[in-house]
């Protein structure tokens, strides 16, 4: 475990409420949003010689420009500038609170503070030479993944567990009447408790210790993590690294959620697993939660050799002359675990413990996560759950279904005489939770009949005139393919349990 150092004051926060109210006002008439700061720090800020050329293209004599060569570049500027741009808050106020520093004729800021979606996120420097172990990241890709994924119905309790700069628990806090987020790193809790105050949301509460520590005896309806979940020998840093072996420090995780979970609460992991010459992955996850009582659906979005892996990771090594080293080392530790690749990806579990068998779904998914999929993964669980009450034909055939808008088809032609002739077509939703799936010309037209106003049978009885094929015949066999749709993700029947 790395070690952390012992803290005694808060490292960021504004001792009066009031100051906090004071700082939005100070946002909002400078025009610090995220829209305002996207533009102005675009296109590649944290890339060193971009970084150079933005904070060259800023100018000290607008606050605004000041701000954010401060508080999201860390630039180095003159105490005027700062100043001015502070005003009416003194610099004092902001030195008090942690947040910058003086150093000889200029100011510097010892944090970040930027804007994520509409909430202002506070973390530690990003632009330092050295990392400490308990360095607070700001909101990373795999952050991103997590919260677009999230689901965001409404809720009682919400927990954030491994909550770092507080990202999931302050987005969590817009649908839940109570928050709870707890991490190791007593450092990363401050900033959370400083950016939750600055955001104005008073329903979260942080605690420091060791996974489910602080919660002992407690329950919940959502659970998110984004845990420390690499898979390497290393333990340097508390944000990235565990010490337990590889992929042991998720799947404790993942076998303590369901104890924490009420009766159809839902689990969401983003994280690493390993596959192994005597087990594939699928099969790992899945006896991660034989017999805890929950549907389990993963989201699978890369899978890299051991290789590829510890090269993956090599982009955020500050220390490269000694990664090459360290990068040998990891691989051999890999190889003599007899890991054969580590995923990336999303597992989100229900507790149903019970009624129908609990269900298992992956998918391999390499979606671009642009938007928020909550709803979607949501529909997933419905029409799992609908899938898995084994309907009749009978049932299947009064149902009507919809399929997805964002389906897309796309055909392998060849040349025949004088016409295209389709050999093969397969069907897919770019930027949709689904299966890519083979299809014939019936199956395409039978999904692009499900408009959600008319039950199978009428859609089956237009397709078969249509086509001039008798569907009916072997409708136990026709309808399988159906449920393969559904399976796979192009068709959800319009009545769905919610949630
Ligand atoms: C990848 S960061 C996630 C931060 C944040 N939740 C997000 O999504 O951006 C992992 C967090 O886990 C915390 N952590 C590490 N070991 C832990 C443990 N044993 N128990 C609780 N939190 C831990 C780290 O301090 C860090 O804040």
């Amino acid at each position: 475990m790395p070690a952390v150092l012992p803290e005694t004051t808060p490292v960021i926060g504004f001792h009066d409420p009031l100051q906090y109210i004071r700082v939005r006002e100070l946002f909002d008439r400078c025009g610090f949003t995220r829209d305002k700061i996207v533009q102005l720090v675009r296109p590649h800020y944290l890339i060193a010689q971009h970084r150079q050329a933005i904070l060259d293209k800023l100018d000290n004599s607008y606050p605004l420009n000041v701000l954010v060569k401060l508080l999201v570049l860390c630039d180095r500027l003159p105490r005027a500038a700062v100043e001015m741009a502070l005003c009416p808050m003194t610099l004092d106020e902001w030195i008090e609170a942690g947040i910058l520093s003086i150093d000889g004729p200029s100011v510097v800021a010892n944090h970040v503070i930027n804007a994520q979606e509409d909430l202002f996120i506070a973390f530690d420097n990003l632009f330092t030479d050295h990392v400490h172990p308990d360095h607070v990241p700001g909101v990373s890709g795999t952050s991103g993944w997590l919260y677009k994924m999230t689901l965001r119905h409404q809720v009682d309790r919400t927990l954030d567990l491994c909550c770092g700069n507080g990202i999931q628990a302050m987005l969590a806090a817009r649908h839940s009447n109570h928050v709870v987020g707890t991490d190791l790193n007593g450092r990363s809790l401050d900033f959370a408790r400083f950016s939750a105050t600055l955001n104005e949301l008073d329903n979260i509460e942080f605690l420091e210790g060791s996974t489910f520590d602080p919660v002992r005896g407690q329950t919940f309806d959502l659970i998110v993590t984004n845990p420390p979940f690499v898979v390497s020998p290393e333990s340097d840093y508390l944000f990235r690294d565990n010490d337990m072996q590889l992929d042991e420090f998720v799947k404790s995780i993942a076998n303590d959620i369901p104890d924490y979970l009420n009766e159809n609460g839902f689990g969401q992991i983003l994280c690493n697993w390993i596959q192994t010459s005597q087990e594939s992955w699928q099969d790992r996850l899945k006896s991660w939660f034989a017999d805890k009582g929950c549907d389990v659906f993963v989201l699978c979005n890369l899978t890299h050799s051991p290789k590829e892996y510890v090269e993956f990771w090599k982009k955020d090594e500050a220390d490269m002359a000694g990664f090459e080293d360290r990068s040998r080392e990891w691989i051999d530790y890999l190889y003599r675990n007899d890991v054969e690749s580590v995923s990336l990806g999303l597992i989100t579990i229900r507790k149903r413990t019970s009624g129908i068998p609990n269900w298992f779904q992956s998918f391999n998914w390499i979606g671009k996560i642009q938007k928020f999929y909550g709803p979607e993964l949501a529909t997933r669980f419905g029409v799992m759950h609908y899938l898995s009450s084994n309907p009749t034909d009978d049932e299947m055939m009064k149902t009507r279904f919809v399929f997805p808008q964002d389906t897309r088809l796309s055909q392998h032609c060849s040349p025949n005489k004088k016409c295209w002739q389709t050999e093969s077509a397969m069907i897919e939703r770019p930027d949709g939770i689904a299966k890519p799936s083979q299809v014939d010309s019936v199956l395409a037209d039978m999904l692009l009949q499900c408009n959600g106003d008319r039950t199978l049978e009428n859609v089956l009885q237009t397709v078969q005139k249509k086509h001039q094929v008798n569907l009916f015949s072997s409708i136990h066999e026709n309808l399988k393919a159906v449920r393969l749709m559904l399976y796979n993700g192009f068709l959800t029947p319009v009545e769905l349990e919610t949630f």
